[in-house]
């Protein structure tokens, strides 16, 4: 087996399309010579159908991040496909429409606490359930949209993401003395079911077509899940709680540029 990730076995989840951020990671970690589960939430029956589209049919396994029981039997239920795990993918994202698209003042709480659940921790709640499948050298790698700044639309999203980036430093910070990395990857805007739940997208769309120095392709998940797979190799191993962009250069810049 060659490839960047040769013999690594990964757990990635947030599969749902063939556009999704995840399916383009498993796509390439298969090329690269990963095995790969996948999980699914919600509409299985879609997510198995689109795993049959990889170069190799992937195993699908359901999981809910705010489910206790399914996360309690992840690690078993993972096992039950490979003997234990090199790398994590955490590409989940979401938050109901009340905290997206300009509401920021008015999302009641309940709304906003289920964007974070989803979107913040259970990027810890997803390593600690792998966790007793991993071993010194091993990563996880999640996905974010630059929380630096307050953007038009994205309102409490940003705040789940500003959680997700603190969120990844602390992982780094306790996973550490066992050898495992957390490192996420800043996407530039991609259509993706989750950001088509987003009203006023085409915000983004414009800006980083009109601004992004090397240029944005919105349709092109690669760019974004070869940095995932970097982060998933052995070619990183001194790099933990860092935030990689791959957003064609737009974070480089000042607002009037
Ligand atoms: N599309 C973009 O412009 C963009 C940019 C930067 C970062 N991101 C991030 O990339 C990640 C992947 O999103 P995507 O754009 O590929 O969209 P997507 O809609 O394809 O993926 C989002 C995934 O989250 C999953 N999910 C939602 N609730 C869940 C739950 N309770 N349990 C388990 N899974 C759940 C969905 O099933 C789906 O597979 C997200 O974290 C997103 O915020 C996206």
């Amino acid at each position: 087996m060659s490839g960047l990730l040769a013999g690594k076995r990964l757990l990635v989840t947030g599969v749902i399309t063939d556009q999704s951020i995840a399916f383009s990671v498993a796509r390439l970690a298969q090329e690269n010579g990963a095995t790969v589960v996948l999980t699914g939430f919600g509409r299985m029956s879609l997510v198995e159908r689109i795993a049959k589209r990889l170069p190799e049919p992937a195993p699908v396994i359901e999981l809910d991040v705010t489910d206790a029981d399914q996360l309690a039997s992840l690690a078993d239920r993972v096992r039950e496909h490979v003997d234990g795990l090199d790398g994590v993918v955490h590409s989940i994202g979401f938050a109901p429409a009340s905290c997206l698209g300009g509401g920021f003042l008015d999302a009641p709480w309940e709304d906003v606490a289920t964007a974070l659940q989803v979107s913040t921790y259970s990027y810890k709640s997803l390593a600690v359930a792998a966790l007793p499948l991993m071993s010194a050298g091993g990563a996880v790698v999640g996905l974010t949209f630059d929380a630096t700044k307050a953007w038009p639309v994205y309102d409490w999203m940003g705040v789940a993401k500003a959680g997700l980036e603190s969120a990844s430093r602390y992982l780094a910070l306790h996973l550490g003395s066992k050898g495992i990395r957390s490192n996420l990857v800043s996407a530039g805007p991609l259509r993706t079911m989750a950001a088509k739940s987003i009203p006023g997208f085409e915000r983004f769309e414009d800006a980083w077509a009109e601004r992004a120095p090397l240029g944005w392709v919105l349709t092109d998940q690669e760019p974004a899940a070869r940095a995932c797979l970097a982060l998933l190799s052995d070619w990183f191993p001194a790099t933990t709680g860092e935030i990689v962009h791959v957003d064609g250069g737009y974070h480089a810049l000042g607002a009037a540029t």
